[in-house]
């Protein structure tokens, strides 16, 4: 059957930077299908992911995922357009089973590749929701691995790293921090929860960066590792007097300590850089506190705030086609066949080359 050319491509996006193979797909701004497979379960015994159980879990979901997403959609391999995988930032070798699956399907099906960033992703995936993104606006994503804020005047094709964490992201603080008062892997949305059993004022723990020079010298910076260590210390305070810490209380001094960084920050950028929007993604934007903060702050400065529901916060393929779809749409050029994961990758670089 001849491919209806009066509709926009049809993009098919894979995710596997880390422990979730996602496969979705696009058509313009509308998700027909997203499926996702996660190995997260075997790792609490471990407290942490581990790379080589990841990546041989990718393998073994790969195609039952991509088969129940095409089901989803009601469309046939033949009908796809353009391929998008997540090139990077991620381990090395959870992305390569993603990258070596788009490329066996770009080249067998003779179709263009995009090896797209997977952070921008996270932003890319509210065009899906809520329609179009924003001219220009400021992005804040906030992951395991990621605590940066950009000023996004194009997400295909023109995007500023304004700042980011100079040590840990938030989720991964939330992670640590859950660690510490024996919380399950992994320990933000348990930390989250607890925080809002807590008192916000019980314990006022340390924001960084935000005082004195360092407010202006790191405007659009985070640290996280000096509140985590404060935690560590008032927690081992007080096990030594043989009093056992109020988790609650520990939770929403620290959540606030990390949310009132992020969100003044973000609601700052906004206004420096005169931008109406602000659009949220990653895993921790499920963070309840942040997302109460936020709305506050923005409203009180006239900034909108768009943040994507819980689904699409945690990895998923519908990012990385919904960047895909950008990329097409904005006519950039593939990448090459013999592009390379990229664990790293800058976040002013959308495509991999
Ligand atoms: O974006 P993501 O799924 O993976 C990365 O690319 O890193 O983010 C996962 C991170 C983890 O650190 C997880 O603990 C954190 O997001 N997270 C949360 C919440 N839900 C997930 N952190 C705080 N509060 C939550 N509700
Ligand atoms: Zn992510």
């Amino acid at each position: 059957m001849e491919k209806n050319t009066a509709e926009a491509p049809l993009v098919l996006g894979i995710e596997s930077t880390c422990d979730e193979t996602g496969v979705a797909l696009v058509r313009g701004n509308t998700l027909l299908a997203d499926r996702t497979a996660t190995s997260m379960d075997e790792y609490a015994r471990y407290g942490g992911i581990i790379p080589e159980i990841a990546s041989r879990a990718h393998l073994e979901s790969f195609l039952p995922t991509l088969d129940a997403a095409l089901d989803e959609a009601g469309v046939a391999l033949s009908d796809i357009d353009a391929v998008a995988v997540a090139a990077g930032p991620g381990l090395v070798g959870s992305l390569t089973v993603g990258i070596c699956a788009g490329k066996t399907l770009a080249s067998t099906l003779g179709l263009p590749i995009y090896g797209v960033n997977h952070v921008l992703g996270h932003l890319a995936v509210d065009g899906l929701v809520e329609g179009p993104l924003p001219e220009r606006f400021i992005g804040l994503v906030v992951s395991g691995g990621h605590s940066n804020l950009l000023h996004v005047r194009n997400l295909a094709t023109d995007v500023e790293e304004l700042g980011g964490t100079l040590d840990d992201a938030a989720g991964e603080a939330f992670d640590k921090v859950g660690r510490l008062l024996g919380l399950p892997y992994p320990g933000g949305p348990h930390v989250d929860r607890l925080a809002r059993e807590g008192q916000r004022d019980a314990i006022v723990f340390p924001r960084g960066l935000s005082a004195g020079k360092d407010k202006h010298r790191y405007r659009y910076d985070f640290s996280f590792s000096g509140l985590k260590t404060a935690v560590a210390r008032y927690v081992a305070s007080l096990r030594a007097e043989g009093k056992e810490p109020d988790a609650a209380n520990i939770c929403a001094g620290f959540s606030e300590a990390v949310n009132d960084s992020l969100t003044a920050k973000a609601v700052q950028a906004a206004l420096d850089h005169d931008c109406d929007t602000i659009v949220v993604g990653g895993g921790f934007s499920a963070n309840s506190r942040l997302r109460e903060l936020l709305a506050e702050r923005a409203a009180a400065a006239g900034v909108q705030v768009r943040i994507p529901p819980l689904r699409f916060c945690t990895d998923n393929g519908a990012q990385i086609a919904a960047m895909g779809a950008l990329l097409v749409a904005a006519g950039v050029e593939p990448s090459p066949l013999d592009f390379s994961p990229d664990s790293g990758m800058p976040l002013t670089t959308m495509v991999a080359r």
